[in-house]
């Protein structure tokens, strides 16, 4: 199958000298086309990081990135918008205040001089589930889940191939989640886009991945089918952990929830 996501032996640090910091080490992983691959591991151990490095909001990067079969240059480029977006964990932080939805959905268009706006916004904002008359609100006149398919949309203004999702449902109330995860893999499906999605949570991996890569300090630690991660048959005991620690959460909830 073609691949879509190709990293290899990248590497980043922040700091110099002694505050020098490895961020990832060495880290290798490739995504088909069409899949949708998952990223878990502890706060810290360089998810976030990784995602930016595709994004180019890093450049400091060594290694070999490449989309499509394309090296991607340290620097960001407008062809790499055209191939690869992000979505990021806050709708609260990740839209401007003062822009208005519609403004913030046609500014990628004008920046790459796409014809026939109004028909993109339009289109786009009925298929994340909003409608046109959404255009003239702010987002503070959202709800946290509008403000997520805002952000989705933007992401997708541009046509890309490849979403990078950072844990898009976290800041999001329980109830809203899966109304915005149902979102994602329908808009998946539709477009057969490739998903590079970070999530702490083994029931959407379970749920909407076929491949998950395990991180921890800054390493991919394993990676493995979702089958095998759902059968008990991760290599590594931090993986069996973090499963056990899922399955111990849930057990909790559904106890607590019988409480009340
Ligand atoms: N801009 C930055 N400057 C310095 N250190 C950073 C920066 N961004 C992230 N880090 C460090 O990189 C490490 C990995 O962070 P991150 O990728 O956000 O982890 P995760 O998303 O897995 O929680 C952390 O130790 C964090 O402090
Ligand atoms: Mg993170």
């Amino acid at each position: 199958m073609k691949t879509m996501i190709d990293v290899r032996h990248l590497n980043l640090e922040f700091g110099e000298g002694e505050k020098r910091n490895q961020v990832l080490c060495d880290v290798n992983f490739s995504v088909a086309a069409g899949e949708i691959y998952g990223l878990v591991g502890e706060s810290g151990s360089g998810k976030t990081t990784v995602l930016k490095c595709l994004a180019g909001l890093f450049t400091h990067w060594q290694g070999e990135l490449a989309i499509d079969g394309k090296p991607l240059e340290h620097n960001i480029g407008h062809g790499r918008c055209r191939m690869v977006q992000m979505v990021f964990q806050d709708p609260y932080g990740s839209l401007h205040p003062r822009h208005t939805i519609g403004d913030i959905l046609e500014e990628p268009l004008q920046i790459h001089g796409m014809n026939d706006r109004d028909r993109r916004i339009n289109t786009l904002l009925d298929k994340v589930g909003l409608n046109r008359a959404f255009r003239d609100r702010y987002p503070h006149q959202l709800s946290g889940g509008q403000r997520q398919r805002v952000a989705i949309a933007r992401a997708l203004i541009l046509e890309p191939q490849v979403l990078l999702l950072d844990e898009p449902t976290s800041a999001l109330d329980v109830s809203v989640q899966a109304e915005i995860l149902n979102l994602l893999a329908d808009l998946q499906q539709e477009a057969k886009l490739t998903y590079l999605m970070v999530t702490h949570d083994l029931g959407v991996i379970a749920h909407l991945c076929q491949t998950v890569a395990v991180m921890q300090y800054g390493k991919i630690l394993e990676t493995l089918t979702v089958d095998a991660l759902v059968n008990g048959e991760a290599q590594t005991d931090y993986t069996r952990m973090l499963v056990n620690a899922s399955q111990q959460y849930s057990r909790e909830m559904a106890r607590e929830v019988a409480v009340y």
